[in-house]
């Protein structure tokens, strides 16, 4: 390939970078796939830290698990390693549904991500759902189908599914040639080539096209009629693999494997380093941010305590959207005109424990901090400009919290507002100095709370159900019609942890009806940071 030269370090180093997310349903192999691509990127320690986490997530009825689990989250939040001359960086997306909306926070961060399916189920309703955040960004989509050693869906109902239920066009780049314990391997439709399942993908055996006929000396004549049938209809059925399409996000190249057999893994990981995009320009409210200026800017869309329980340290995780991060830089926060300084960026540089001293857009670095920054925040080197898009969704559980000890009501204050910056959970104070009410997209997070609040701040508590049940972030052309609803609604307006204003319902029955009676106001379902 003849690609130009880039003109600075700034566009070369954002050239090689590939940022991404895996997004799946529970059990369709994700961690499984994770590990093996840290394995094939050299990071080896990393591939088992993946794997305890999701033990510990599969047992996490106790706060000890939940703890561990947050040990190795801020081990595993990102992994990069690097391959052929690029650097992965690989944005962990926390599994279990209750967290989700951290998953949504993360996909702001990546570029590209991977769609895992389980051949046997296809699309599932946690694909779906992020899915859709995905599309919301237009980020490219590359499909992995897995599970093919065992017995699945036929590959074009899966084509079938994919293109109807997500309305994405769905180009295979690769066919299977057997399937289940039959399961031979993979033709590749771009290149070609025959992928052996029990091979190095050095093993690749070129071939002049599916109806090669060294194909049956390869996998017998069976198989290879198959092949030649299925192939045939495949390159005249379904859409053929377009670049530009893919990287606006309405086509999803497939791939076929089996990430427990380390089947498909170097295939799917070629098409990353091809055809994902490196970091593109993004949109900040004042201009658009490109990778390759010299100055740095960057937000953070994560933010996570550290372990020890007597230190409310937390790392910030930073998108680096253009320029250079050095140790020892002083940036400007741009919610508040702060410095922070950046004295020990945390890299997550896997390959032989290699320490990083830069980095460059596209990745992610930890930044230690006592609470300073939030998700949202940008950072610039002196820039007023802030990143849009980090969003909150709208809770789907409200409680109040109730103390056991009247005593600690001005500590609990503290506890929730600090828990809230962190993410763990919103927080909402109603107009009327009602007590405040703490919002969560599953009850897991409710679990985490009261676990935290005893563990690091010795508070007892328990949750008390609200008259509420439904939350809206409320915005108008006209700021008198948003005085107008609080003044008429005082007992269910309320406002979030960054003093916006939410309207609160008993039902969604009652949602649809204010925003009839109030067709001047807008109600979002979620809000974007800052
Ligand atoms: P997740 O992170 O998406 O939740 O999925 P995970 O990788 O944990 O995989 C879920 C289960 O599916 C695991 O089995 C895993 O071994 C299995 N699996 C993953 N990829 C493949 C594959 O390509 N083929 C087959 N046959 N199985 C696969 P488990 O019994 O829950 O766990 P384990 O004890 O076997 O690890």
């Amino acid at each position: 390939m003849d690609l130009p030269l880039p003109a600075s370090p700034f566009a070369a180093e954002a050239a090689r970078r590939r940022t991404f997310a895996i997004i799946a349903h529970p059990d369709a192999g994700k961690t499984t796939l994770t590990e093996k691509l840290l394995l094939r990127g050299g990071a080896i320690q990393l591939a088992g830290a993946v794997r305890a986490k999701r033990d510990a997530r599969h047992t996490r009825s106790d706060w000890m698990k939940i703890e561990q689990e947050r040990g190795i989250s801020v081990a595993t939040s990102v992994m990069t390693f690097e391959r052929g001359g690029l650097v992965f960086n690989l944005l962990d997306t926390p599994g279990h549904e209750d967290f989700s909306e951290d998953t949504y926070r993360t996909l702001t961060a990546v570029d590209a991500a991977v769609m895992v399916l389980d051949a046997a189920k296809g699309i599932e309703a946690q694909t779906r759902k992020l899915f859709e955040v995905c599309r919301l960004r237009d980020i490219p989509i590359l499909t992995f189908v897995n599970k093919m050693d065992r017995e699945g869906r036929d590959p074009f109902a899966l084509m079938d599914e994919i293109e109807k239920t997500l309305a994405l066009d769905a180009a295979p780049v690769a066919w299977p040639v057997g399937r289940a314990h039959d399961f031979a391997g993979t033709f590749d439709l771009l290149h070609h080539r025959f992928l052996p399942v029990d091979a190095t993908e050095a093993d690749a055996i070129p071939l002049s096209g599916p109806d090669d006929p060294r194909l049956a000396a390869l996998v017998g004549a069976e198989r290879a009629a198959a092949l030649r049938e299925e192939a045939g209809l495949a390159l005249a059925a379904c859409p053929e693999f377009d670049l530009a399409r893919f990287r606006e996000g309405t086509l999803t190249p497939v791939f076929f494997g089996s990430a427990l057999r380390d089947f498909g893994v170097g295939h799917l990981l070629d098409g990353l380093a091809r055809y994902a995009p490196p970091p593109r320009p993004r949109a900040a409210d004042s201009r658009e941010v490109a990778p390759e200026e010299d100055r740095l800017t960057g937000f953070v869309f994560k933010v996570q305590a550290n372990m020890d329980p007597n230190h409310r340290d937390r790392v910030a995780f930073l998108r680096v959207c253009s320029g250079r991060l050095l140790k020892g830089m002083r940036l400007r926060q741009v919610r508040t005109g702060r410095q922070v300084p950046v004295n020990a960026p945390l890299f997550f540089f896997a390959k032989d424990r290699q320490v990083a001293e830069e980095a460059w857009p596209g990745d992610v670095v930890g930044i230690a901090n006592h609470g300073t920054l939030r998700i949202g925040d940008t950072l610039t080197e002196g820039e007023s400009l802030n990143f849009r898009g980090v969003p909150s969704f709208a809770p789907e559980i409200l409680r109040h919290v109730r103390l056991e000890d009247p005593m600690l009501a001005k500590k609990l204050r503290t506890a929730l507002s600090q828990l809230a910056e962190e993410g763990v959970v919103q927080l909402f104070r109603p107009l009327d100095g009602a007590p405040p009410v703490v919002g969560v997209v599953g009850q897991l997070q409710l679990d985490v709370l009261q676990s935290r609040l005893k563990a690091e701040y010795g508070i007892p508590v328990g949750f008390d159900a609200t008259p509420w049940e439904v939350v809206r972030w409320l915005s108008a052309g006209d700021r008198a019609a948003l005085d107008r609803f609080a003044a008429a609604n005082r007992r269910d307006v309320a406002e979030d942890h960054d003093g916006a204003l939410v309207a609160l319902f008993a039902s969604d029955w009652r949602r649809r009806r204010a925003e009839e009676e109030w067709p001047m106001l807008r109600f979002h379902a979620v809000r974007e940071q800052h």
